[in-house]
């Protein structure tokens, strides 16, 4: 388990644990997290699982591959340079106390 924070655009946020080798999206959906939507499932098709990672935290998770780059094309909210798909980012022992700061919206 590695413990995640989501912080919604409104500055609430939860604590939880995620298992490794589990999707960020998945851990979100798991414990009920508003915020993520992740419509296709975590197929990276539909970029309902945007969330920012902090500055700091980006070399501390692998780099997109191609398809999620292109993906994030689509995000409803702003893309910035530290846009992720959350589906794409799956637990590791690395990003123990990562902090997922959530869009304003998914759709
Ligand atoms: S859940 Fe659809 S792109 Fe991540």
């Amino acid at each position: 388990m590695v413990q995640i924070t989501y912080r919604s655009s409104d500055g609430a946020q939860r604590v939880v644990d995620v298992p490794i080798g589990t999707s960020l999206m998945q851990g979100a959906m798991t414990h009920g997290i508003s915020g993520i939507v992740g419509e296709c499932g975590g197929s990276a098709m539909c970029a309902t699982c945007h969330v920012y990672l902090d500055p700091a935290d980006q070399a501390r998770v692998p780099a997109p591959n191609a398809v999620e780059l292109e993906m994030l094309d689509s995000v409803a909210d702003e893309r910035k340079p530290n846009s992720r798909l959350s589906c794409q980012l799956i637990a590791s022992p690395e990003m123990e106390g990562l902090v997922l700061h959530l869009p304003s919206r998914q759709v």
